[in-house]
């Protein structure tokens, strides 16, 4: 017999579920479509047996609580993100699309770090270190305590990382870091899973302290940041869009601090910069919004953004009045102008309406609803919203406003945002901290759109 044949197992690309057959249906999470193939070799020692014989179980009581320290970063807005630096012994993921800037952030946090006196590796498996060095000349001063490592094998930098007596290691990035422990391609769901459980059984033990690059494309095909959420301490997402300079960082799960916080930078010539002023420059409200336009605080999944909603109505020249939405469902809209016509007497049925989402949002949160009505009213009524001022609210067909999940969510994101005051539906006996509290859209209309002329004082 030539060797032993391998054993291969199928890996789920969404949620990294184990499968021993090829299934349509992931078994674990219920995506269809995405299982993949992996060939895994384990080693003949198991480590069940291993185990057994040193673990104990004990008694919670008698287990002394991680006083763990914290360690900067150098970038308030990052530190801010893992909840005040990252825990010492921790393994940070920070996941985004290509080209979005994950290694220039790390290499400026790097900088910092190794300026402030830690002795960090940066290990790349995707740049050469002449392409990482003249990135860090760019961005910043480099130092000495700063130590480049061009390569991709896990056990070169496990061995580097012990003999350096490193702090702070930094790997670029996950997809190109491969064992040679199994046999399949660096990058796929195996080879990522197993280095950074390597990865995590490092930092524990030693303190050592790892940031891990992870690329996710836009529909998750690259096996990354999914598989590995459960293995890490924290992940963080790194956002925005190719057509803006700004970026989003934002804690998509951490162990050690909130997941609400935000921190927003600007692209620019020579890395990047921390955004103070967030509001001022995300939404462009110099003098505050225009009359018609909205800001709602809206949930994707379990996190909230702010997005502006800007309406347009004008006077139908002939035949059929128009109503387009881009970014929100056009039945949806249809339904809204029906109730603002016949609940609030807002004259639309001569009106040509145009909804726009700004920023290439599409919305399906029904939490949008109330901004969008108020969009559409300020701009039928020529009378602008009030300053610093979100919305969430369901609107019903009766006119009246519903509470929608997520509250808390959405009042930290207008707060993260510079927006003092968060308008959304009358709850019984709950206090959301929300400013306005409306029951019906009516009052919202009245209670929230300027008077012309008159300026609205805070
Ligand atoms: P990079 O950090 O290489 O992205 P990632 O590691 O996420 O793939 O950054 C890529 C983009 O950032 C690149 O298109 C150029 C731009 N950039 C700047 O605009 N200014 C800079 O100072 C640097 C270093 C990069
Ligand atoms: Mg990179």
């Amino acid at each position: 017999m030539a060797g032993k044949k391998p054993r291969s197992v199928f890996f789920c690309t969404e949620c990294g579920g184990e499968s021993p057959v090829w299934a349509g249906k992931c078994p674990h999470c219920g995506s269809w479509n995405t299982m993949v193939e992996e060939v895994v070799e384990r080693s003949a020692s198991s480590t069940t047996s291993r185990e057994l014989s040193r673990v104990e179980a004990v008694s919670v009581v008698d287990v002394d609580t991680e006083k763990g320290e914290r360690l900067s970063t150098g970038i308030g807005e990052f530190d801010r993100v893992l909840g005040g630096g990252a825990f010492k012994g921790s393994v940070v993921l920070i996941g985004g699309q290509p080209g979005i800037g994950k290694s220039t952030l790390m290499i400026q946090a790097a900088m910092n770090m190794a300026a402030s006196g830690l002795k960090v590796l940066y290990a790349t498996g995707e740049e050469s270190p002449g392409q990482v060095a003249d990135r860090a000349r760019r961005v910043g001063k480099p130092v000495q305590d700063l130590m480049l490592l061009p390569t991709a094998d896990l056990a070169v930098v496990e061995k580097k990382v012990k003999a350096g007596k490193f702090q702070v290691l930094i790997v670029d990035s996950i997809q190109t870091l491969n064992t040679d422990q199994l046999s399949s391609a660096a990058g796929s769901v195996s080879q990522v899973r197993q280095c950074a459980s390597s990865l995590v059984n490092l930092a524990k033990p030693t303190g050592l302290t790892v940031f891990v690059i992870g690329h996710v494309t836009k529909d998750g095909s690259i096996a990354g940041p999914k598989v590995l959420e459960h293995l890490v301490d924290a992940v963080v997402s790194f956002e925005g869009d190719s057509f803006h300079q700004f970026r989003l960082l934002r804690a998509v799960k951490n162990r050690f601090g909130s997941t609400s916080e935000l921190g927003v930078f600007e692209m620019k010539e020579k890395g990047l910069k921390e955004v103070v002023d967030a509001s001022g420059y995300f939404l462009q409200r110099d003098g505050g919004l225009g009359a018609g336009s909205a800001v709602a605080a809206i949930m994707e999944g379990t996190r909230a953004f702010l997005v502006e909603i800007q309406a347009l109505t004008s006077t139908t020249n002939y035949g059929f009045p128009q109503r387009r939405a881009t970014g929100f469902d056009g039945g949806r809209l249809a339904m809204l102008l029906a109730v603002l016509e016949r609940r609030c007497g807002i004259e639309l049925g001569n009106q040509d309406v145009y909804v726009n989402v700004a920023g290439g949002f599409d919305i399906a949160d029904p939490g949008a609803d109330m901004a969008v009505c108020l969009a559409v009213a300020s701009s039928r009524l020529e009378r602008p919203l009030k300053n610093d001022t979100a919305l969430s609210g369901e609107v019903g067909l009766g006119g009246e406003i519903r509470p929608v999940a997520g509250m808390d969510r959405r009042l930290a994101e207008s707060g993260n945002l510079g927006f003092t005051n968060l308008a959304c539906a009358c709850e019984k006996n709950e206090n959301t901290g929300a400013s306005f509290r409306f029951s019906t859209l009516s009052a919202a209309i009245s209670g929230l759109l300027v008077a012309k002329g008159e300026e609205w004082l805070s």
